[in-house]
């Protein structure tokens, strides 16, 4: 599992915080959140000669305590280890999809960056028509750091909105112990 190994498992974090700009208020939130991610191991996946094993995952995160989650993901994590690629690919129910990945990153990595871009070569971000014209994603990148029974993730989505001239660094990051 390379690096994924540390990522196996039930998580919980209380601390996480996410910067958006909020349609209801009309203007930019710093919003705390509390988060469950669920990460199960699968594999080996063949694609001819490479052969993957991952993780498939569901995240959910509350604000406060409120019943439905605000923000959900599911995915897959996967690792080749012939050539350290690490790649997460998830759906963000606003109609988003998301292939972001890395090369080159070693087996017991404790950190690692992936990315994507719209229009990406190779790890890219596909969106809905209505997010396209009013607040695009031009691109993702996160950043995983893990250690013994916990994992942070810090992440930043630029997007082209709408209420602003220049591009807008939506950020996430929170930190993850054994549910
Ligand atoms: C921890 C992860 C995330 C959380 C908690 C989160 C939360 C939020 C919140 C609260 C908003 C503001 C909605 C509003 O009040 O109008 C928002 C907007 C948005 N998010 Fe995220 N988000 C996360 C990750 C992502 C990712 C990974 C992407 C894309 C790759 C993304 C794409 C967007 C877009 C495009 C909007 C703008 C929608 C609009 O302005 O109409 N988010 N997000």
């Amino acid at each position: 599992m390379g690096p994924l190994a540390a990522l196996i498992g039930d998580w919980q974090g209380e601390g996480g915080l996410d910067t958006a700009f909020s349609h209801s208020k009309q203007k930019v939130l710093d919003t705390p959140f509390s988060e469950k991610v669920a990460m199960k191991p699968f594999g080996p996946v063949d694609n001819g000669r490479q052969h993957l094993y991952g993780l498939d995952y569901k995240t959910a995160m509350w604000r406060g305590d409120e019943e439905d989650p605000f923000h959900t993901e599911v995915g897959y994590w996967l690792w080749d280890a012939a050539t350290g690629e690490v790649l997460r690919g998830f759906v963000v129910p606003r109609g988003i999809t998301v292939l972001a990945g890395a090369i080159g990153v070693a087996a017991d990595a404790t950190e690692f960056t992936l990315s994507a871009t719209t229009g990406g070569e190779l790890y890219s971000i596909a969106e809905n028509q209505y997010l396209r014209a009013n607040a695009s994603t031009v691109s993702y990148e996160v950043t995983i750091t893990s250690g013994d029974d916990t994992w942070s993730y810090h992440e930043t989505t630029m997007l082209r909105m709408k209420e602003f001239p220049e591009l807008f660094p939506h950020v996430d990051h929170n930190t993850l112990t054994r549910a």
